[in-house]
């Protein structure tokens, strides 16, 4: 059986007549734990799923950037690469655009290119697929245009794909996002989860390994669905911003104890509380997880999800619906995962209880929702040719 990448050089072929001269793939993200914490100089914990974006690509001396989609059948939508600009492409085409604008913006040769993409996540699910999508497109890129010879041809590392990803998506796309996701599909490891640093870049790859525990860690997708762009997201990061400056701080990672966050005007102090609080929980869960203790991280994950409940109110209803089922089915802990108002629950469990509380969360949550049971993936790789 071809494997996708297969397929998707197969289609590009079909639409421009040759092969690609090459694939990357960038896979989506669970964040474990560590939310709304990253545009807040925090920690964050997020590990690579199964799932993920392939891009293909190939050069084009005519200077022209064609985009197309194997879920968007038909669609073809090209403009000249230094016509790029914020604002002028729209829809899913803005994120492989807005890859190509932030490399040539980054003084990266980028020139005209054929790009065709194929994801088997699901949009709009709390699974970042938007940065594996920015993340596939400028490693494709990136590599094309280091492919020739010549002087002076630099090519990005890992982390700065990450961080032109990041812009794609921030600056031209409009969506003001942190670097946790596109880090995660970038740095991510096998078995392992990414502590990462979102002050400094430093990072660790912590093991995370549930099935040696017996354990599963299950996504249940809402079906709930949220336009991230439409601006509660960034009136949260504002509101953080607000925070910080109040009590005279760079950021929320200055202050580490909650009492700390005293006089602040009462919004802004259960906004703050929250990213105190979760940086700390971020700790603890990788101080279990190094220590073997995955079982143990559970309350964890729930207080997380109280905490973006109650203080942060991002939460929706379904998620909280899905996390009660999920932990009166003997879940050992649930939480929403991304940016919420819409998503997926991530779910710890003991893997004898996982199809209990799947049916649980899908009696209470009806036909909209459907279920992922995620492992630690590896982060973005080539994929064509092999
Ligand atoms: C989205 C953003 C991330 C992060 C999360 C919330 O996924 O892209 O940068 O802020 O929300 O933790």
């Amino acid at each position: 059986m071809a494997g996708a990448a297969d397929v998707l050089a197969a289609w590009f072929r079909d639409c421009y007549g040759a092969h690609p001269e090459l694939i990357w793939r960038a896979p989506g993200r669970v964040n474990l734990i560590g939310e709304h914490t990253d545009y807040n100089d925090g920690l964050v914990l997020p590990f690579a799923i199964g799932r993920g974006v392939l891009a293909a690509a190939s050069a084009r001396d005519d200077g022209v950037l064609d985009m197309r989609s194997r879920q968007m059948p038909g669609e073809v939508v090209a403009i000249g690469a230094d016509e790029l600009e914020p604002g002028s492409v729209s829809g899913w085409a803005g994120y492989p655009a807005g890859a190509a604008w932030a490399l040539a913006s980054a003084g990266y040769r980028a020139g005209g290119a054929n790009v065709a993409v194929d994801s088997d996540l699901p949009i709009g699910a709390g699974l970042a697929s938007s940065a594996a999508l920015c993340c596939a497109v400028v490693s494709c890129l990136a590599a094309l245009s280091g492919s020739g010879s010549g002087p002076g041809r630099r090519l990005p590392g890992l982390a700065r794909i990450a961080e032109l990803a990041r812009s794609a998506e921030a600056d031209f796309v409009g969506m003001p996002c942190g670097i946790m996701d596109q880090d995660a599909a970038m740095l991510c490891k096998q078995g392992r989860a990414l502590l990462l640093d979102c002050q400094t870049g430093d990072f660790s790859l912590v093991p995370l390994d549930p099935a040696a525990a017996d354990l599963s860690m299950l996504v249940a997708d809402t079906g709930v669905r949220h336009a991230l762009a439409d601006g509660q997201y960034a009136a949260r990061r504002a509101e953080c911003q607000a925070a910080a400056r109040l009590l005279g701080v760079r950021s929320l990672r200055a202050v580490r104890d909650p009492a700390g966050l005293a006089g602040l005007p009462d919004e802004l102090l259960r906004r703050a509380r929250h990213v105190v609080t979760e940086n700390a929980r971020v700790v603890q869960v990788a101080e279990l997880l190094s220590a073997g203790r995955l079982a143990d991280c559970g309350e964890l994950l729930t207080a997380s999800h109280v905490s973006l409940r109650d203080d942060f109110e991002v939460s929706w209803p379904a998620a909280d619906t899905a996390v009660d089922a999920a932990l009166s089915a003997g879940a050992l802990g649930a939480r929403m995962t991304g940016a919420g108002f819409g998503g997926s629950v991530l779910v710890l469990a003991p893997t004898e209880r996982a199809g209990a509380i799947e049916a649980a969360i899908g009696a209470a949550l009806g036909a909209a929702a459907t279920f992922l049971v995620v492992q630690p993936g590896p982060g973005a790789h080539q994929a064509w040719p092999a």
